[in-house]
């Protein structure tokens, strides 16, 4: 059971090792971040096959929509709301091993049944958005997600 977990955590690994560089050469090569974000959303969602990929930004103090891959999803979020307005609100990446267990959590597709959401700063550590990631699995999401998707977020400075 370990060495298959071990095996498991690798691939993840090596798949984000892999994807990293790329991501960091397509924002290095683009100043739009609307652009970058249409291109980073795809790039994640095609490489692990999640069920919902996308951001969120900070406009007129909501999160509004933005670029994303999946089903259609809700377009405005209040601070403090959710699973990433709790990621605004208190500026720290939420890991959600079952959406079912989050208060508050807002299920924009049935299907969702684990997150993670990453906040996006800007240089004085403001939250700008969001990366949210939706699984149809339970437990899809752990520390190796987070310390990876955290170096894609901070792209967006
Ligand atoms: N589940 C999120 C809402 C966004 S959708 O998952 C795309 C939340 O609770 O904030």
């Amino acid at each position: 059971m370990s060495e298959h977990l071990e095996i498991s955590a690798g691939s993840k690994r090596e798949k984000y090792e892999a994807l990293l560089p790329q991501i960091e050469a397509v924002v290095a090569a683009e100043s739009d971040p609307i652009a970058n974000m249409a291109n980073v959303a795809s790039m994640l969602h095609e490489t692990f096959g999640f069920w919902w990929t996308g951001f969120y930004r900070v406009l007129d103090d909501m999160l509004v929509l933005g670029p994303f891959q999946g089903p259609m999803a809700c377009t405005r979020i209040r601070k403090g709301r959710g699973v990433c307005g709790t990621a605004w609100q208190t500026n720290q990446t939420q890991v959600v091993p079952d959406v079912d267990q989050f208060p508050g959590h807002i299920a924009c597709s049935s299907a969702s049944r684990s997150e993670i959401v990453v906040p996006l700063h800007n240089a004085s550590g403001e939250v700008t958005g969001v990366l949210d990631i939706d699984s149809a699995e339970l437990n899809t999401f752990d520390e190796t997600d987070r310390i990876y998707l955290e170096q894609v977020a901070n792209l967006f400075h």
